[in-house]
Protein backbone atom coordinates (compact mmCIF):
# COMPACT_ATOMS: atom_id res chain seq x y z
CA UNK A 1 0.00 0.00 0.00
CA UNK A 2 0.62 3.45 -0.10
CA UNK A 3 1.66 6.01 2.42
CA UNK A 4 0.73 9.39 2.25
CA UNK A 5 2.50 11.48 5.08
CA UNK A 6 2.47 15.32 3.62
CA UNK A 7 -1.69 15.73 2.84
CA UNK A 8 -0.32 17.97 -0.41
CA UNK A 9 -3.28 18.49 -2.48
CA UNK A 10 -1.25 16.20 -5.50
CA UNK A 11 -1.94 13.46 -2.67
CA UNK A 12 -5.22 14.40 -2.30
CA UNK A 13 -5.81 14.30 -5.52
CA UNK A 14 -4.14 10.73 -6.14
CA UNK A 15 -6.38 9.36 -3.20
CA UNK A 16 -9.71 10.33 -4.73
CA UNK A 17 -8.17 9.18 -8.27
CA UNK A 18 -7.03 5.63 -6.35
CA UNK A 19 -11.24 5.45 -5.14
CA UNK A 20 -12.45 6.25 -8.64
CA UNK A 21 -10.25 3.85 -9.90
CA UNK A 22 -11.85 1.10 -7.48
CA UNK A 23 -8.77 0.93 -4.72
CA UNK A 24 -9.18 1.40 -0.94
CA UNK A 25 -8.41 4.22 0.76
CA UNK A 26 -7.77 4.75 4.66
CA UNK A 27 -8.44 8.67 5.87
CA UNK A 28 -8.45 10.38 9.34
CA UNK A 29 -11.80 11.67 10.06
CA UNK A 30 -12.54 13.87 13.54
CA UNK A 31 -13.74 10.31 14.92
CA UNK A 32 -11.50 7.34 14.03
CA UNK A 33 -9.77 6.40 10.54
CA UNK A 34 -12.53 5.33 8.19
CA UNK A 35 -11.41 2.37 5.15
CA UNK A 36 -12.88 4.08 2.52
CA UNK A 37 -14.04 3.01 -1.20
CA UNK A 38 -16.36 4.13 -3.86
CA UNK A 39 -19.73 3.88 -2.54
CA UNK A 40 -21.02 3.19 -5.96
CA UNK A 41 -18.06 0.07 -6.94
CA UNK A 42 -19.81 -3.07 -5.98
CA UNK A 43 -16.14 -4.44 -6.29
CA UNK A 44 -14.55 -1.84 -4.18
CA UNK A 45 -17.02 -2.65 -1.03
CA UNK A 46 -16.89 -5.86 -1.92
CA UNK A 47 -13.07 -5.51 -0.63
CA UNK A 48 -13.85 -3.38 2.45
CA UNK A 49 -15.78 -6.63 3.52
CA UNK A 50 -13.30 -9.02 2.92
CA UNK A 51 -10.21 -6.55 4.62
CA UNK A 52 -12.25 -6.22 7.38
CA UNK A 53 -13.59 -9.72 8.03
CA UNK A 54 -16.93 -8.36 7.93
CA UNK A 55 -19.81 -10.32 7.57
CA UNK A 56 -21.82 -8.84 4.29
CA UNK A 57 -24.93 -8.19 5.92
CA UNK A 58 -23.61 -5.46 7.84
CA UNK A 59 -24.20 -2.01 6.06
CA UNK A 60 -21.54 0.76 5.42
CA UNK A 61 -21.95 4.80 6.63
CA UNK A 62 -21.64 6.42 3.13
CA UNK A 63 -19.90 9.49 3.47
CA UNK A 64 -20.49 12.91 1.64
CA UNK A 65 -18.71 16.44 1.00
CA UNK A 66 -21.92 17.79 1.99
CA UNK A 67 -25.53 18.41 2.93
CA UNK A 68 -26.47 19.28 -1.24
CA UNK A 69 -25.37 15.12 -2.00
CA UNK A 70 -27.92 14.32 0.53
CA UNK A 71 -30.67 13.60 -1.43
CA UNK A 72 -28.60 11.24 -4.13
CA UNK A 73 -28.75 9.06 -1.57
CA UNK A 74 -31.78 8.89 0.63
CA UNK A 75 -35.39 9.64 -0.01
CA UNK A 76 -38.30 11.08 1.98
CA UNK A 77 -36.22 12.99 4.51
CA UNK A 78 -37.95 14.20 7.26
CA UNK A 79 -37.82 17.96 8.23
CA UNK A 80 -36.17 17.13 11.41
CA UNK A 81 -33.23 14.86 9.48
CA UNK A 82 -32.52 18.07 7.67
CA UNK A 83 -32.41 20.26 10.67
CA UNK A 84 -30.25 17.83 12.34
CA UNK A 85 -28.13 17.89 9.24
CA UNK A 86 -28.04 21.46 8.65
CA UNK A 87 -26.79 22.01 12.71
CA UNK A 88 -23.91 19.00 12.92
CA UNK A 89 -22.56 18.47 9.71
CA UNK A 90 -19.53 18.20 9.08
CA UNK A 91 -19.35 16.44 11.88
CA UNK A 92 -19.36 13.20 14.15
CA UNK A 93 -22.93 12.16 13.30
CA UNK A 94 -24.81 9.40 10.99
CA UNK A 95 -27.94 10.02 9.66
CA UNK A 96 -29.85 6.81 9.22
CA UNK A 97 -32.45 7.37 6.16
CA UNK A 98 -34.93 5.64 3.75
CA UNK A 99 -32.41 4.99 0.75
CA UNK A 100 -32.64 6.19 -2.97
CA UNK A 101 -31.77 3.61 -5.91
CA UNK A 102 -28.11 5.11 -5.58
CA UNK A 103 -27.71 3.32 -2.40
CA UNK A 104 -27.45 -0.76 -3.16
CA UNK A 105 -27.82 -3.37 -1.87
CA UNK A 106 -24.13 -4.24 -1.21
CA UNK A 107 -23.76 -0.82 0.92
CA UNK A 108 -26.97 -1.41 2.78
CA UNK A 109 -26.61 -4.68 3.69
CA UNK A 110 -30.20 -5.47 2.00
CA UNK A 111 -31.93 -3.23 4.08
CA UNK A 112 -34.53 0.10 2.39
CA UNK A 113 -32.15 2.64 4.90
CA UNK A 114 -28.55 4.39 4.11
CA UNK A 115 -26.17 5.64 6.65
CA UNK A 116 -24.71 8.87 6.01
CA UNK A 117 -22.01 11.48 7.18
CA UNK A 118 -19.99 14.62 6.33
CA UNK A 119 -16.91 14.35 8.38
CA UNK A 120 -15.53 17.38 9.89
CA UNK A 121 -11.96 16.70 9.14
CA UNK A 122 -10.36 18.93 6.76
CA UNK A 123 -8.46 15.88 5.39
CA UNK A 124 -11.73 14.11 4.96
CA UNK A 125 -13.28 16.57 3.66
CA UNK A 126 -11.16 17.29 0.86
CA UNK A 127 -10.84 13.90 -0.27
CA UNK A 128 -14.37 13.39 -0.44
CA UNK A 129 -14.40 16.77 -2.39
CA UNK A 130 -11.96 15.72 -5.34
CA UNK A 131 -13.62 12.77 -5.17
CA UNK A 132 -17.22 14.63 -6.33
CA UNK A 133 -15.40 16.62 -8.69
CA UNK A 134 -13.73 13.54 -10.28
CA UNK A 135 -17.56 11.99 -10.08
CA UNK A 136 -18.00 9.89 -7.37
CA UNK A 137 -20.72 10.26 -5.28
CA UNK A 138 -19.90 8.83 -1.88
CA UNK A 139 -16.99 7.01 -0.13
CA UNK A 140 -18.60 3.66 2.14
CA UNK A 141 -15.91 3.82 4.90
CA UNK A 142 -16.55 1.49 8.06
CA UNK A 143 -13.80 2.24 10.95
CA UNK A 144 -10.28 0.71 9.21
CA UNK A 145 -10.21 -2.32 11.83
CA UNK A 146 -10.91 -5.63 11.85
CA UNK A 147 -14.21 -6.82 12.21
CA UNK A 148 -14.89 -6.78 16.24
CA UNK A 149 -11.48 -4.98 17.13
CA UNK A 150 -10.94 -1.87 18.31
CA UNK A 151 -11.09 1.24 15.66
CA UNK A 152 -8.08 2.62 14.70
CA UNK A 153 -6.86 6.67 15.63
CA UNK A 154 -4.41 6.73 13.74
CA UNK A 155 -2.18 5.47 10.44
CA UNK A 156 0.00 3.21 12.49
CA UNK A 157 -3.79 1.63 13.74
CA UNK A 158 -4.78 1.08 10.82
CA UNK A 159 -1.31 -0.59 9.11
CA UNK A 160 -1.64 -2.74 12.53
CA UNK A 161 -5.43 -3.84 12.00
CA UNK A 162 -5.47 -4.09 8.27
CA UNK A 163 -1.76 -3.41 6.70
CA UNK A 164 -1.45 -6.91 5.43
CA UNK A 165 -4.71 -7.33 3.71
CA UNK A 166 -4.18 -4.22 1.30
CA UNK A 167 -2.25 -4.15 -1.87
CA UNK A 168 0.22 -1.90 -3.26
CA UNK A 169 -2.40 0.53 -4.88
CA UNK A 170 -4.35 1.28 -1.69
CA UNK A 171 -3.71 4.04 0.24
CA UNK A 172 -3.42 4.60 3.60
CA UNK A 173 -3.51 8.71 4.64
CA UNK A 174 -1.57 9.53 7.66
CA UNK A 175 -2.87 12.63 8.57
CA UNK A 176 -4.29 14.94 11.89
CA UNK A 177 -7.54 13.98 12.85
CA UNK A 178 -9.33 11.81 16.17
CA UNK A 179 -9.63 14.35 18.39
CA UNK A 180 -13.01 13.12 19.06
CA UNK A 181 -11.69 9.22 19.39
CA UNK A 182 -14.59 7.06 19.37
CA UNK A 183 -17.49 6.53 16.63
CA UNK A 184 -19.84 9.19 15.28
CA UNK A 185 -23.26 9.51 17.14
CA UNK A 186 -25.61 7.50 14.76
CA UNK A 187 -29.44 8.63 14.54
CA UNK A 188 -32.49 6.29 13.09
CA UNK A 189 -34.33 8.81 10.64
CA UNK A 190 -36.82 6.53 9.43
CA UNK A 191 -39.36 7.11 11.91
CA UNK A 192 -41.70 9.63 13.15
CA UNK A 193 -38.75 10.66 16.00
CA UNK A 194 -35.83 10.48 15.80
CA UNK A 195 -33.97 7.53 18.04
CA UNK A 196 -29.72 7.33 18.50
CA UNK A 197 -28.65 3.53 17.44
CA UNK A 198 -25.09 4.58 18.96
CA UNK A 199 -24.45 7.02 21.22
CA UNK A 200 -21.24 9.53 20.18
CA UNK A 201 -20.21 12.91 21.08
CA UNK A 202 -22.90 14.75 19.99
CA UNK A 203 -25.24 13.80 22.37
CA UNK A 204 -28.77 12.96 23.63
CA UNK A 205 -29.53 16.46 25.12
CA UNK A 206 -27.27 18.57 22.74
CA UNK A 207 -29.64 16.94 19.46
CA UNK A 208 -32.88 17.53 21.58
CA UNK A 209 -32.22 21.26 22.82
CA UNK A 210 -31.17 21.85 18.76
CA UNK A 211 -34.26 20.49 17.40
CA UNK A 212 -36.65 20.41 20.24
CA UNK A 213 -37.71 17.42 20.07
CA UNK A 214 -37.55 14.13 22.00
CA UNK A 215 -35.23 11.60 21.57
CA UNK A 216 -35.04 8.17 22.36
CA UNK A 217 -31.60 6.12 22.96
CA UNK A 218 -32.25 2.21 21.72
CA UNK A 219 -31.18 -0.62 20.60
CA UNK A 220 -32.64 -1.02 17.43
CA UNK A 221 -34.35 -3.75 15.74
CA UNK A 222 -32.34 -2.13 12.28
CA UNK A 223 -28.81 -4.00 12.11
CA UNK A 224 -25.52 -1.94 13.05
CA UNK A 225 -22.75 -3.83 14.52
CA UNK A 226 -22.23 -1.56 17.17
CA UNK A 227 -25.02 -2.99 18.54
CA UNK A 228 -23.21 -5.95 18.75
CA UNK A 229 -21.80 -7.25 22.02
CA UNK A 230 -17.84 -8.10 22.40
CA UNK A 231 -17.31 -5.36 19.68
CA UNK A 232 -14.33 -2.73 20.01
CA UNK A 233 -12.44 -5.14 21.95
CA UNK A 234 -8.76 -5.48 22.51
CA UNK A 235 -6.81 -8.84 22.98
CA UNK A 236 -6.53 -8.30 26.52
CA UNK A 237 -10.05 -9.04 28.64
CA UNK A 238 -11.57 -5.77 29.82
CA UNK A 239 -13.28 -5.49 32.89
CA UNK A 240 -15.69 -2.78 34.50
CA UNK A 241 -15.47 -0.77 37.64
CA UNK A 242 -12.89 -3.85 39.41
CA UNK A 243 -9.81 -2.52 41.41
CA UNK A 244 -7.11 -3.61 39.26
CA UNK A 245 -4.56 -6.32 40.64
CA UNK A 246 -0.59 -6.04 40.32
CA UNK A 247 0.14 -6.03 36.68
CA UNK A 248 -3.26 -5.77 34.97
CA UNK A 249 -3.79 -2.58 33.56
CA UNK A 250 -6.09 0.59 34.44
CA UNK A 251 -8.51 3.45 33.19
CA UNK A 252 -9.98 5.83 35.12
CA UNK A 253 -10.17 9.69 35.36
CA UNK A 254 -6.85 10.98 36.75
CA UNK A 255 -8.72 11.83 40.54
CA UNK A 256 -8.51 8.06 40.68
CA UNK A 257 -5.16 6.84 42.00
CA UNK A 258 -3.32 3.77 40.86
CA UNK A 259 -3.08 1.11 42.81
CA UNK A 260 0.63 -0.54 43.68
CA UNK A 261 2.03 -2.33 40.61
CA UNK A 262 -0.54 -1.36 38.33
CA UNK A 263 0.33 -0.54 34.96
CA UNK A 264 -1.70 3.22 34.47
CA UNK A 265 -2.75 3.09 30.66
CA UNK A 266 -4.47 6.96 30.53
CA UNK A 267 -5.37 9.14 33.63
CA UNK A 268 -7.92 11.80 31.54
CA UNK A 269 -9.59 14.38 33.60
CA UNK A 270 -12.37 15.40 31.42
CA UNK A 271 -14.70 12.82 29.46
CA UNK A 272 -13.68 14.61 26.37
CA UNK A 273 -10.53 13.26 26.77
CA UNK A 274 -11.57 9.77 28.35
CA UNK A 275 -13.08 9.62 24.77
CA UNK A 276 -10.11 10.61 22.79
CA UNK A 277 -7.40 8.44 24.35
CA UNK A 278 -9.52 5.51 25.27
CA UNK A 279 -8.75 3.24 22.33
CA UNK A 280 -5.08 4.29 22.38
CA UNK A 281 -5.21 3.11 25.70
CA UNK A 282 -7.35 -0.50 24.71
CA UNK A 283 -4.22 -0.46 21.86
CA UNK A 284 -1.25 0.27 24.30
CA UNK A 285 -2.63 -2.37 27.14
CA UNK A 286 -2.19 -5.12 23.76
CA UNK A 287 1.09 -3.76 23.02
CA UNK A 288 2.41 -4.24 26.72
CA UNK A 289 1.02 -7.73 26.72
CA UNK A 290 -1.22 -7.16 29.23
CA UNK A 291 -3.49 -10.17 29.78
CA UNK A 292 -6.22 -7.90 31.68
CA UNK A 293 -7.71 -4.22 31.67
CA UNK A 294 -9.52 -2.73 34.35
CA UNK A 295 -11.45 0.31 33.66
CA UNK A 296 -13.42 2.59 35.73
CA UNK A 297 -16.52 4.20 33.94
CA UNK A 298 -17.35 7.73 33.94
CA UNK A 299 -21.18 8.35 34.71
CA UNK A 300 -23.24 7.35 32.10
CA UNK A 301 -24.59 10.96 31.28
CA UNK A 302 -23.64 13.28 28.07
CA UNK A 303 -20.16 11.84 26.64
CA UNK A 304 -20.27 9.81 29.08
CA UNK A 305 -22.69 7.47 27.71
CA UNK A 306 -21.09 6.96 24.67
CA UNK A 307 -17.76 6.21 26.69
CA UNK A 308 -19.57 3.69 28.72
CA UNK A 309 -21.49 1.92 25.74
CA UNK A 310 -17.65 1.16 23.89
CA UNK A 311 -16.41 0.53 27.02
CA UNK A 312 -19.53 -2.27 28.37
CA UNK A 313 -19.29 -3.41 24.16
CA UNK A 314 -15.54 -4.16 24.65
CA UNK A 315 -15.96 -5.70 28.25
CA UNK A 316 -18.48 -8.04 27.15
CA UNK A 317 -17.90 -11.78 26.29
CA UNK A 318 -21.09 -13.35 25.05
O1 LIG B 1 -17.41 7.71 13.12
C1 LIG B 1 -17.81 6.86 12.33
O2 LIG B 1 -19.02 6.66 12.13
C2 LIG B 1 -16.75 6.04 11.57
C3 LIG B 1 -15.98 6.99 10.64
C4 LIG B 1 -14.99 6.25 9.78
O3 LIG B 1 -16.88 7.73 9.88
N1 LIG B 1 -17.36 4.97 10.85
C5 LIG B 1 -17.86 3.88 11.48
O4 LIG B 1 -18.31 2.90 10.61
O5 LIG B 1 -17.89 3.78 12.69
P1 LIG B 1 -18.61 1.39 11.08
O6 LIG B 1 -19.03 0.67 9.84
O7 LIG B 1 -17.44 0.87 11.79
O8 LIG B 1 -19.83 1.55 12.01
C6 LIG B 1 -21.01 2.04 11.43
C7 LIG B 1 -22.21 1.48 12.08
C8 LIG B 1 -22.27 -0.01 11.96
O9 LIG B 1 -22.66 -0.51 13.22
C9 LIG B 1 -23.32 -0.21 10.91
O10 LIG B 1 -23.98 -1.43 11.05
C10 LIG B 1 -24.22 1.00 11.14
O11 LIG B 1 -23.32 2.03 11.40
N2 LIG B 1 -24.98 1.32 9.93
C11 LIG B 1 -24.49 1.70 8.74
N3 LIG B 1 -25.48 1.81 7.85
C12 LIG B 1 -26.61 1.51 8.50
C13 LIG B 1 -27.98 1.42 8.13
N4 LIG B 1 -28.38 1.64 6.88
N5 LIG B 1 -28.87 1.07 9.08
C14 LIG B 1 -28.49 0.83 10.34
N6 LIG B 1 -27.20 0.87 10.74
C15 LIG B 1 -26.29 1.21 9.84
MG1 LIG C 1 -16.58 -0.06 13.33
Amino acid sequence: MKIFKDCTEDQITQAAQALIDGHLVAFPTETVYGLGADASNATAVSRVYKVKGRPKDHPLIVHISSVNQFTHWASEIPDYAFELATRFWPGPMTLILPRSPLAKDFITGSQNNVGLRVPANPIALSLLSRFEEFGGLGVAAPSANRFGAVSPTSAGDVDEEIGEYLDENDVVIDGEGCQIGIESTIIDCTQIQPQILRPGFITKTVIEDSIKTEVSLKTSTIKHSGSLKNHYSPRAKVSINKTPSPGEGFIALSHFSTPENVVRLISPETNNQFASQLYFALRKGDHLGLKHICVYLPDNSNLGTAIVDRVSKAASYD
